[in-house]
C-alpha cells in the first residue's frame, strides 16, 4: 500500500536521526529514573534483567514502531488510519498521544528541579551542602516551594516548545546534535572521576552483582517500565521519530545504535552516582531524590566540585530536554498532520495545557498535602509518582503489547521488515525479530501484568 507523502520534513540523514532518537531516549529516565529505581530495586539483579528486557523486548518493539513509523510518514495516530482504515487500530495511537501528553506533564517538573539545582550549583547556593541532611534540605527547600516548582516547570517547558515549533531539521535537529555529543562527554568525564573514587569498588559491585534473593513481580515489572521508558517505547515516540527517516537510510542499524547508546549512558549514569554514593557512604535506595539529595554533597567533597556539579546538572538538563522535546513532538505532530493545526499552534496551546496539567504534580512534593501522599494525601502515592507510575509503566507497557500484536498478527511481520529493509540494507536475525515481536514481547508483557493486577503487587 502507498500512503501519500506530505510535506513535512525529514531528517538529514542518518546521523541527525540516531542523535535525535537517541535525545528521545536519553534523558531523565537514565540518569534519574535509572538510579533510583535500581536503588530500590536491589542493584545488581534489577540491572540484569532491565539489561535483558532491553535486548529481548525493547530492541524488538523498537524496530517494530520504527517500521511504522517510516511505512506510514506518520504521527501514531495516522500511522495506523493508514495502515488499516476503518479499525480500531487508531485508538493505540490516540493511547499513545495521550500517554506522551501524561508522562510530559510530571517529566517537566523533574525538568524543572534541573533548571533550579543548575541555578543553584552556579549561584554557589548548593556549597551549603556538605551532609546529607543539609541536602536534603535544599532538595525540600526547592520541590516543596509551590512558586518554585511551578515557575520552573513552565520554564521547562517553555524551552520545549520554542524547540519543537521550529519543527524538525530546523528545531530538533540542531539543537540535538550539539546537545548530545556534549552531553556524552561530560557524563565520561564524570564517570571516570566517580569510578576512581577509594571505595567505589563496591558501588560497582551493587551496580553489576545480582542478588537473585532480591527479584520479585515488583522488580520485574519496574525493569520492565524502566526498559520501555528509557528508550521512549509504547507511546509511538519512535514511531513519530521512524516517520521522518528517510527511506536510504539504514533502519535497524540506526534504531540498535539508539538502544546501545540509550543503554550505555543509563550505565554511565550507574557508573557516576553508585560509586560516588558508596564512597561517601549513602544509601542507594534514597527514592526520586537520590540524584538532587546524595550527589551535592559528593561534588562539595570533589575537588573542583562547583564545575562538576554545574556541568551535572547542565547536562542533565540538556537531556531532560531532548527528551521532552520528542514528547511534544508526538502532541504536536498529531495535531499538525491530522486536524490540520500549524505547528506554531500546536506547539504553544498543547504545551500550555501541559503547563496546567503538571502543576499537581508540581505541588504533590510537599507543597499541597492532599497531592503529596502517604496519610494525609487523598491516595497513597503523590501526584507524580502516581503519573510516573500509571503513564510511565502501565500505559507503556500496555502500549507495547498492542504495537507488538499490530505488526506481528495484522500489519504481518513481511511488512514490517520490508519497511526496516526498505534502504535495501538486511535486517540481521529477521526470523528471531519476527518470533519476539510475534510471541514473546507480547505474553511476557500480558503475564507479567496479569500478575501484577493479579497479586495486586505495586512499586
Ligand atoms: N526516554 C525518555 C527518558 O529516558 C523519556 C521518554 C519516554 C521520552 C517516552 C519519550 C517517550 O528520559
Amino acid at each position: 500500500m502507498s500512503v501519500p507523502s506530505l510535506d513535512r520534513g525529514q531528517w538529514s540523514g542518518k546521523l541527525g536521526f540516531i542523535l535525535a532518537a537517541a535525545g528521545s531516549a536519553i534523558g531523565l529516565g537514565n540518569i534519574w529514573r535509572f538510579p533510583y529505581t535500581a536503588g530500590e530495586n536491589g542493584g545488581g539483579a534489577f540491572v540484569l534483567i532491565y539489561l535483558v528486557f532491553v535486548a529481548l523486548i525493547g530492541v524488538p518493539v523498537l524496530l517494530a514502531e520504527l517500521a511504522i513509523g517510516r511505512k506510514t510518514q506518520r504521527n501514531p495516530v495516522g500511522a495506523f488510519k493508514a495502515l488499516v482504515p476503518a479499525s480500531w487500530w487508531p485508538l493505540v495511537g490516540g493511547l499513545g498521544v495521550l500517554t506522551g501528553f501524561g508522562i510530559l506533564a510530571f517529566y517537566s517538573v523533574v525538568a524543572g528541579w534541573t533548571l533550579g539545582y543548575l541555578f543553584m550549583a552556579v549561584t554557589g547556593a548548593l556549597h551549603e551542602a556538605t551532609t546529607a541532611d543539609v541536602s536534603g534540605t535544599i532538595f525540600t527547600g526547592l520541590v516543596a516551594d509551590p512558586l518554585w516548582a511551578i515557575v520552573l516547570s513552565g520554564l521547562f517547558l517553555v524551552l520545549t516548545i520554542v524547540i519543537v515549533r521550529g519543527g524538525v531539521s530546523g528545531g530538533i535537529e540542531r539543537a540535538t546534535k550539539i546537545l548530545m555529543p556534549l552531553l556524552f562527554l561530560i557524563l565520561l568525564a564524570l564517570a571516570v572521576r566517580a569510578t576512581t573514587l577509594p571505595g567505589a569498588v563496591e558501588g560497582i559491585a551493587y551496580l553489576f552483582k545480582p542478588d537473585f534473593s532480591r527479584i520479585d513481580a515488583g522488580v520485574v515489572m519496574a525493569a520492565l517500565g524502566q526498559a520501555l521508558f528509557s528508550l521512549s517505547l509504547g507511546m509511538g515516540a519512535m514511531i513519530t521519530y521512524g516517520s521522518y527517516l528517510p527511506e536510504r537510510e539504514n533502519m535497524p542499524f540506526a534504531g540498535v545504535s539508539v538502544a546501545i547508546f540509550d543503554t550505555l549512558i543509563a550505565v554511565l549514569a550507574g557508573l557516576i552516582i553508585f560509586p560516588a554514593l558508596f564512597a561517601a557512604g549513602g544509601d542507594p535506595s534514597g527514592g526520586p531524590g537520590l540524584v538532587f539529595i546524595v550527589l551535592p554533597t559528593i561534588f562539595n567533597a570533589l575537588p573542583g566540585g562547583t564545575v562538576v556539579a554545574i556541568a551535572f546538572y547542565a547536562l542533565l538538563a540538556i537531556a531532560a530536554l531532548t527528551s521532552t522535546i520528542s514528547l511534544l513532538e508526538v502532541v504536536v505532530s498529531y495535531f499538525v498532520d491530522e486536524r490540520g493545526w500549524s505547528r506554531e499552534k500546536a506547539a504553544w496551546l498543547i504545551g500550555g495545557l501541559c503547563f496546567v496539567l503538571a502543576v499537581p504534580s508540581a505541588l504533590s512534593q510537599g507543597a499541597v498535602a492532599a497531592l503529596s501522599g502517604g496519610d494525609e494525601g487523598l491516595i497513597a502515592w503523590d501526584f507524580l509518582t502516581l503519573n510516573n507510575n500509571v503513564w510511565g509503566n502501565y500505559s507503556l507497557s500496555i502500549g507495547a503489547i498492542l504495537i507488538c500484536i499490530f505488526v506481528g498478527w495484522k500489519w504481518g511481520l513481511p511488512n514490517a521488515i520490508a519497511s526496516l529493509e526498505a534502504s535495501g540494507d538486511r535486517l540481521p536475525a529477521a526470523g528471531a525479530w519476527g518470533v519476539l515481536v510475534k510471541y514473546v514481547c507480547p505474553v511476557v508483557i500480558l503475564i507479567l501484568l496479569i500478575f501484577i493486577v493479579a497479586t495486586g503487587t505495586y512499586f
